[in-house]
Formats: structure tokens, C-alpha cells, sequence
């Protein structure tokens, strides 16, 4: 190669690493796999080594990727945090060995092994057992402040109480999501019609650097230790760091393992790599470290990495197979989902027919054709995700996939909102209308476990049942003569139902499928109005008003309202029986001091907020109602409390209650 060749190169592999390291730390929308990355990263290194005045100043191999951002206050690390040099190859693992002898002839070396979860890097310093501060890598040098959003860890130790703790310590490790939480997560965003979550990393990521920490407490995340560093000179091996982290309560991961030489470090590497998948958390490879401490400071790093670990990375899990068709599925939202309907091919263990394409922009994204030779990848137990396409052996011709304008079960023009597509024709789309029904007996839901999905498109198909509340007008004589049901299991079918009477009011109203209201969102509402009328009869402000409900939720709860046909579907199931309210055994009184009592709250307030406040009322008795009107006792008001509301309170001579006298009156 040319010297102008090279300078060319590693002006262009510069730009694009440079753009993928935006993608992947600030965006959290990576485009290319990590292995792509990789490949990248060394072919610009080995450019640079070969021709080394043509290195740029701003180049990524001299750097740590991530850099700050703007909402959050940058901090600078006692001690940079520095990255690792990868591998894929089992050959560099034998030629990492022989550095270490060379440069420590005669040394007897044991190698402590990792995992490398793959999630994002966190500092926490300590001082007096409190932690006082946590930070992202950032650069390496300086990273952004995130204490507020980690202390809602709950894995991560606030206070450690042990004996002969350093004054001033740093643990260094990864904060992840689990797979388990992660799925859930993504579950009932689909459900809400929002989008999915590329994955658990890139999430946690996104969680991080959110502005409200108690939306971040609600992400479930978790920790894993990997370093810890003091001043004092308490520890010879990095194995005593990691026993004493877990003394002092931190989760460790109980992976980790000592090696004697190389061959044991392999096999740890190959049984990981065949295991992977039985781990809760996703990892993209292992770490090796050189156990003694001593040993280490020897060694020492370059700029960007220490010389006495390495990381070997695991290739993904990725095959190509054959597009054979695209389907369309029609949630009960309307929703149209594409799905990818592929050659079988063997992945992870098991045997993939289908890959999910999410929506139109996705197809878009993979310039997708009929026939077409794709990648599809998957971690863990999730439902695989075509990630590319080999556009070289496109055969000449070959059909573009189109997304349908009309839906396909019932030609309704489709509309689109946001990046998904959906059937407007929500009372009469069969799709829908199954959804709905198959939603409302769902586990989460009313839990009618006596009816299965099958079930529910035959008794649709027999013209049974159209919306839930047919359910409960179902007779034994109806579901006798149908196909595989006999006596015992009409009668068992009946019984669920009926016992569906007693499930609580936040089920119910989670049930009813209000788009935008999952699970959380429908037990924060059935604690906030209580009874379904009082919903039923809020504005959008002050459906608003409850927390974590947003303009957007309230606005489409006020829709469902107004239709005529929900609120049919309301009145039947009242008359069936089922739970349209909080009961008093719902709710757990912590003091009668307000029971009888009746009150509004409005405006926000500065020991707790509103949501808090009203818990706190209702732990102790109170009863709340968002309207003023006569047969409310007091009027709670904070900063910026509705005006209209004050006004009216004043006219009917109810009292007003500051924020410091309603909490004198409960006793916090
Ligand atoms: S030790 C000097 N141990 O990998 C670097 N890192 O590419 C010390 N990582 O920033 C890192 N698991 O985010 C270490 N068991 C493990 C790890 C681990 C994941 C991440 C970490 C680090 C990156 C380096």
C-alpha cells in the first residue's frame, strides 16, 4: 500500500469508527455488531503500526470510547479507567502467555478468570463505608456523575459495615440487566404498542442516563463487581479483592475461577463459550487477569489497556439461512408486525423458522427482498432478529418486500403513527377482536387459566363470543358440543370464568386493554382513582396527575371512555360481578388517623411528591378524589396547586391544608 493509500484508509476507518463509537455510547443504537467493530478497530491499528506518522491525534485506538454527555456532571477518576485488549483467537491467549514469562522470566503465574458481561463499566467510590460517588467510564479520564440513578440499584451497597474497611476504596464493575427482566420489559412495551429494546446492554445504557431515578428504580437493575482498588495495602491477589467484595455484600458472580496455566485458562474459555446461554446475563467473552497483585504493577499498561489482562471474545451467534416469505401479524392494537419466515436453520440449540422484523422502517433498513440470503442472530432464549442481508447473492430480479398498505386479515386501509403501521378497523378486524379477549384472560390479566388461545379463536369462529364480556354469558350448553370439550372441561372452563369475579380491580383494569396502560400504569391508576367511575369521569389533566402517567396514557384513557361500545363493555362486566374497585383488603392501612375522610391533593410539594403524599393518605384511612366538590373534608394544596380548584374549595368553606399540616395530621 501506497503512503497516500494508507493516509486515505485511516482517514476513512478514523470517521467510521468514530461514528459507530456515537452510535453505540451515545445513541445506544449500534448499527454494526461488535465484532464488526472490532474488525474495524484492528485493521486501523495495523495500518497506523505500519505507517505510524500518519496516526490522527483524535485516533480511537489511543482512546477509550464513550464520551460524556450533557445532562449529567463530569467527574474525574482517581485512576483511569482503561480498557482491554481483545482477542478472538485461542493462538493470542498462548502469545499473551508468553509476554507475560518474557517480561517476567522464572515468574510462577496464576491466572484469576471472568466473565465479560457485557453491560457498562461504573466507578464507585467509598469513603467511610458510604458511597459517595458513581460514575460511567466517560473517556477513561472523566466520566458522567450518575450516583442518583445507581443508588437505585439495589444490588449495589449504600452503606458496608465491616471491620478494617480502607478509609477510601473504588469498586469497579458492570451494570446489567437481566435476560428475565429485560424480556419483561420488552413484553409489555409491545404490549403498549411501543417499540422494542435491541437489547438488554444497550438498555441498561439508556437507563442510566435518565433523567428521573425513580423510572430508573423501576428498570430493575442489577451489579457484578469485577475490581476493587484502595490506597492501603490490604491485599496481595485480585482474588482477595473479589472474596472481599463479597464480604461486604457485594453480588459477585460466582463464575469466576483461578487458574495454574494456559490449558486451564482454555478450558474455562470453552465451557463458558457452550454455556453461555445457561447464564441469566448476556457476556461477550472472558477475562483473563494475572492474579498477583505485584505481578500487575510490574506488568503495568499502555495508554489504553493493562498488560496483564486480556479479554477473549466470543464470536456471535450468527448463521445464514433463506427468506422464504414475510407474514403480517395483527395484534390487538392494530399493531402489524412483520415477521420473517425463513429455511430452517439451527442456532444456539435450537431449530429457527421465524425471525421477528419489527416494523416497515426495519425491512426498509435491510433493503429486504424476497429469497434473500439473511443473518439472523440471537442471545440467549430471545426470539431471533434478522441483522443483515448478503445483498452479493441477491439473484437478479428478485421481489423488494413490500409492506402491505391494507391490513391483511380484513383489507382496512392501514395508518401509520410513529414507526409502526396499524388497522384502524379495531370493532370488527377478527385479530383485534381475538386479541382483546386473549389479553383479557391472559395470566397478568383476569387469569382465566381454563382458556387457551385456541379456545378463544373457536369460540370466536362459532360466533360465542365478540368482546370479553361475552365470556361471562357463556352456558354450559354452549360449550358442550364443541370440538375436544366434554363434560369436565366445559365445566372447568365455566369455573375459571367465574372465578375471574374476584380478581382485583388493578387486573381488571389492566385488563380492559386501554392502549397505553400496562400493568404498572393500571395499578398506579387503580390506586389513584380507586373506583372505575372516578376514572371513568377525569380529564385528561388530572388522569395526568396520577403518577407515572403522562399526557399521552391520559389522553388515550379519556378516548376509550368515550366510546360508547367501552363503556357497554364496562356496564356488562359490572353486571357480571367483576371488581370495578379498590377494596378496602387491597390496601394496606398503616393508621386510621383519616379514615372517613375524604381529600383532593394538588400542586407539588417538597418533602415528598404528590404520588408519596397520596400513598401516605391512603396508608392512613384517607380517601382521595380529584374534583372538589362538597363532600370532600380538606383540600390539600402545594406549590402551584390549581386555581380553579382553590377557588371552588374556598366558595364550599372546605379547609385547606398545607403541605406541613397534612403531614403533622398523619404523624411522618
Ligand atoms: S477488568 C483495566 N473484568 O470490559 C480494565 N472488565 O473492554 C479492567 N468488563 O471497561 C477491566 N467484564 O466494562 C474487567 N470481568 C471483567 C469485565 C470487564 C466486563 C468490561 C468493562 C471494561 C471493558 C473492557
Amino acid at each position: 500500500m501506497t503512503h497516500q493509500d494508507a493516509q486515505q484508509e485511516i482517514q476513512r476507518l478514523t470517521t467510521l469508527i468514530q461514528k459507530h463509537n456515537v452510535l453505540y455510547y451515545q445513541q445506544g443504537q449500534p448499527e454494526i455488531s461488535d465484532y464488526a467493530f472490532d474488525q474495524l478497530l484492528e485493521k486501523l491499528a495495523k495500518l497506523e503500526n505500519q505507517f505510524p506518522t500518519l496516526r490522527l491525534p483524535d485516533s480511537p485506538t489511543q482512546k477509550v470510547g464513550e464520551a460524556t454527555t450533557k445532562n449529567f456532571v463530569s467527574v474525574n477518576h482517581r485512576y483511569p479507567m482503561l480498557s482491554l485488549s481483545n482477542t478472538y483467537s485461542e493462538a493470542e491467549i498462548s502469545s499473551f502467555a508468553q509476554r507475560l514469562q518474557k517480561s517476567l522470566p522464572g515468574a510462577v503465574m496464576e491466572f484469576f478468570c471472568e466473565l465479560k458481561f457485557d453491560g457498562i463499566a461504573i466507578s464507585l467510590l467509598y469513603q467511610d463505608g458510604a458511597l459517595v460517588r458513581v460514575a460511567t467510564r466517560g473517556d477513561g479520564e472523566k466520566g458522567d456523575d450518575i450516583t442518583q440513578n445507581a443508588q437505585t440499584i439495589t444490588t449495589l451497597p449504600r452503606r458496608i459495615k465491616a471491620k478494617g474497611i480502607p478509609k477510601e476504596f473504588e469498586v469497579r464493575g458492570e451494570v446489567l440487566m437481566t435476560r428475565p427482566h429485560f424480556e419483561e420489559l420488552n413484553a409489555t412495551r409491545l404490549m403498549r404498542g411501543e417499540t422494542v429494546l435491541a437489547n438488554p446492554r444497550n438498555t441498561t445504557a439508556g437507563t442510566l442516563k435518565m433523567i428521573d431515578p425513580s423510572l430508573v428504580a423501576q428498570r430493575l437493575l442489577d451489579f457484578y463487581p469485577y475490581a476493587l482498588s484502595t490506597e492501603d495495602k490490604i491485599l496481595t491477589t485480585h482474588e482477595e479483592g473479589i472474596h472481599l467484595l463479597e464480604q461486604w455484600g457485594f453480588h459477585t458472580s460466582p463464575t469466576y475461577k483461578k487458574c495454574h496455566n494456559i490449558e486451564e485458562v482454555m478450558a474455562y474459555i470453552s465451557y463458558w463459550e457452550q454455556n453461555k446461554h445457561t447464564l441469566p446475563i448476556d457476556i461477550d467473552g472472558i477475562v483473563i487477569k494475572v492474579n498477583n497483585l505485584q505481578q500487575q504493577d510490574q506488568l503495568g499498561h499502555t495508554a489504553k489497556s493493562p498488560r496483564w489482562a486480556i479479554a477473549y471474545k466470543y464470536q456471535p451467534e450468527h448463521v445464514a439461512t433463506t427468506l422464504e416469505s414475510v407474514g403480517y401479524q395483527v395484534g390487538r392494537t392494530g399493531a402489524v408486525t412483520p415477521v420473517a419466515y425463513l429455511k430452517p436453520v439451527l442456532l444456539a440449540g435450537t431449530t429457527v423458522k421465524r425471525a421477528s422484523l419489527y416494523n416497515a422502517q426495519e425491512i426498509a433498513r435491510l433493503d429486504l427482498h424476497l429469497a434473500d440470503t439473511v443473518f439472523i442472530e440471537k442471545g440467549g432464549d430471545i426470539i431471533p432478529k434478522v441483522t443483515a442481508v448478503e445483498v452479493q447473492k441477491r439473484k437478479p430480479g428478485s421481489k423488494p418486500i413490500i409492506f402491505p398498505s391494507q391490513c391483511p386479515d380484513c383489507n382496512t386501509t392501514l395508518v401509520q403513527e410513529e414507526a409502526i403501521h396499524y388497522c384502524p378497523n379495531a370493532k370488527a378486524c377478527p385479530p383485534q377482536l381475538t386479541g382483546r379477549i386473549k389479553h383479557f384472560v391472559h395470566r397478568k390479566a383476569m387469569h382465566i387459566d381454563s382458556i387457551g388461545s385456541r379456545t378463544i379463536d373457536l369460540l370466536f369462529e362459532e360466533g360465542l363470543i365478540h368482546t370479553p364480556a361475552d365470556l361471562y354469558r357463556l352456558r354450559y350448553q354452549d360449550i358442550y358440543p364443541l370440538e375436544g370439550f366434554k363434560e369436565v372441561a366445559s365445566k372447568n372452563l365455566l369455573r375459571g370464568i367465574a372465578a375471574s369475579k374476584q380478581v382485583p380491580f388493578t387486573n381488571v383494569l389492566f385488563a380492559l386493554g386501554i392502549r397505553h396502560v400496562g400493568k404498572t400504569v393500571a395499578e398506579k391508576l387503580a390506586h389513584h382513582f380507586q373506583h372505575i367511575d372516578a376514572l371513568r369521569q377525569a380529564t385528561v389533566e388530572e388522569i395526568a396527575e396520577a403518577p407515572t402517567v403522562g399526557e399521552k396514557i391520559a389522553h388515550s384513557i379519556v378516548t376509550y371512555f368515550q366510546d360508547e361500545e367501552n363503556l357497554k363493555l364496562i356496564e356488562t362486566l359490572r353486571e357480571a360481578g367483576l371488581q370495578l374497585c379498590i377494596t378496602k383488603a387491597q390496601e394496606p392501612t398503616v393508621s386510621q388517623r383519616l379514615t372517613g375522610k375524604t381529600l383532593v391533593v394538588s400542586g407539588t410539594f417538597q418533602r415528598l411528591t404528590r404520588a408519596a403524599l397520596q400513598t401516605q393518605i391512603r396508608k392512613n384511612g384517607g380517601r382521595l378524589l380529584t374534583a372538589i366538590s362538597k363532600n370532600v373534608d380538606y383540600f390539600v394544596v402545594g406549590k402551584k396547586a390549581g386555581a380553579t380548584k382553590l377557588a371552588r374549595a374556598q366558595e364550599l368553606k372546605i379547609p385547606v391544608l398545607s403541605e406541613e399540616e397534612i403531614i403533622t395530621m398523619i404523624g411522618l
